[in-house]
């Protein structure tokens, strides 16, 4: 369906799209991050889809320009009309056409990934679409997505366990969550061998308290560096990396978008053994995600490739099998009551019934930093997807009700404080204006 552009709220969220496309691609917001980001322009798609589908599909195939040739798609694909202060890590921090026979040459990309939310989006897009026009969808994204979901299942799961391995905080979308933290910790980060860098993120934002602090960008930077002496080529270092985690979100957002990639495989024409294959992404994701779920405190826990050993720590990724879909009733039932518990929505402190990316009982949340506690729209987009997906229908609508309320009343910004419901990080981020207008059509 359309937006309604006489919806003001519509009206405002497609209005922060049109700001924020340089006529070639959307930026992720318009300061903070002015480049293409791997999972905000899918998401964004979506939020195109209701104005103008062919301006969604453009996005997307720009966005795939970027992919690599061992199917990798870059987090970040880089404005070649953006001056180079303006975000850092630059492109040629990154370097990757540079250290990589991967890397596409004409264009610049980082070097790491983002959550597969790409099938998802594709999906989407052909639902908006006549069936001829779904078909052709189909069609031209089925490949390059299939060879994107191939990358993900072996170079980052060598050990065939279903689960991905992030190697950098990054890629996890959720960069300074306290599930990093001691695996962070451990990194020693050798000062005289650290190119030096200028943050330029802070420059952006209102406080600095709500951004990563300078030890976690050490890091990061640290990582990138490590990354980038190996050429990227982590399916050959994986054993060297000093940041090596399986990420349950990650790996639960894969296996929807295996299923999206079942859906637009069908719809393409592909091959049985393809289905064969994407069928069996499917069954692995979930027995890996089984795997991780800790029925005991009815959560879901990422582990530490590194140190081996569980991740145990209070976050929104508890919940991660939902997204996945398919549960057993046990799992759905404990993940409905951690949902609804003061751990999530539940707790009295909240200004609105809507997840904290960490949990206020946990000891290290936090109401302003980044991933340690604010609300972020997008989550409860995606989760209000799963709810759905997953017949939770009365769930789903309070999510919604909730969410363009926190909306309406505190700005299309990047994340919220869960308890005063102050907007922070970035204005006019183009996530939240795509989700608006994805709410706004049902
Ligand atoms: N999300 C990161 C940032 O804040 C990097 O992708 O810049």
């Amino acid at each position: 369906m359309p937006y309604d552009p006489t919806n003001p709220l519509a009206a405002r969220a497609a209005e922060i799209l049109r700001d924020n496309d340089t006529g070639a691609l959307v930026k992720a917001a318009p300061s903070l991050y002015p480049h293409q980001w791997s999972w905000d322009a899918a998401l964004v798609s979506i939020g195109l889809g209701h104005i103008d589908l062919d301006r969604a599909i453009a996005e997307l195939r720009h966005l795939f320009r970027g992919q690599w040739r061992n199917g990798l798609i870059p987090h970040i694909q880089y404005d070649a009309n953006a001056t180079a202060a303006a975000y850092f890590p630059d492109a040629e921090r990154w370097a990757s056409r540079y250290v990589s026979p991967d890397a596409p040459q004409d264009v610049a990309t980082s070097g790491i990934v983002q959550p597969p939310v790409h099938a998802f989006a594709v999906r989407q897009l052909i639902g908006l679409a006549s069936l001829e026009q779904g078909t052709e969808i189909a069609r031209e994204f089925f490949r390059p997505l299939m060879n994107w979901h191939r990358y993900l299942h072996s170079a980052r799961d060598p050990e065939n366990s279903g689960l991905i391995t992030i190697v950098h905080p990054w890629e996890s979308g959720m960069d300074n969550s306290p599930r990093w933290d001691s695996a962070m910790a451990r990194i020693e980060v050798p000062k005289d061998d650290l190119p030096p860098y200028t943050r330029r993120d802070l420059a952006h934002v209102s406080d600095p308290s709500q951004r990563p602090t300078n030890e976690d960008y050490d890091r990061y930077i640290w990582i990138l560096e490590v990354l980038k002496r190996s050429r990227y080529r982590v399916d050959v270092g994986y054993d060297q990396l000093p940041f090596r985690v399986k990420d349950v979100f990650f790996t639960a957002l894969l296996v929807a978008g295996n299923e999206s990639l079942m859906h637009i495989a069908s719809i393409a024409g592909a091959d049985l053994e393809d289905m064969d294959i994407i069928e069996e992404w499917i069954a692995l994701g979930r027995r890996g995600l089984t795997a991780r779920w800790d029925d005991a405190t009815g959560r879901c826990l990422d582990y530490d490739v590194v140190s081996d050993t569980e991740i145990d720590v209070d976050t929104i990724a508890s919940i991660s099998p939902i997204f996945a879909g398919q549960v057993s009733r046990g799992v759905r039932q404990a993940i409905i009551d951690r949902w609804q518990s003061s751990a999530l929505t539940g707790h009295p402190d909240l200004r609105w019934k809507l997840p904290p990316s960490t949990s206020l009982d946990a000891p290290q949340f936090n109401t302003t930093r980044y991933w340690r506690g604010p609300v972020w729209p997008v989550i409860n987009w995606l989760t209000w997807h799963a709810w759905q997906r997953n017949g939770e229908f009365a769930l789903a609508d309070e999510l919604r009700e909730q969410a363009l309320a926190q909306i309406a009343a505190s700005g299309f910004y990047e994340y919220m404080n869960p308890v005063t419901g102050e907007g922070m990080g970035s204005d006019a981020q183009s996530w939240t204006a795509a989700a608006v207008l994805d709410w706004l059509a049902e």
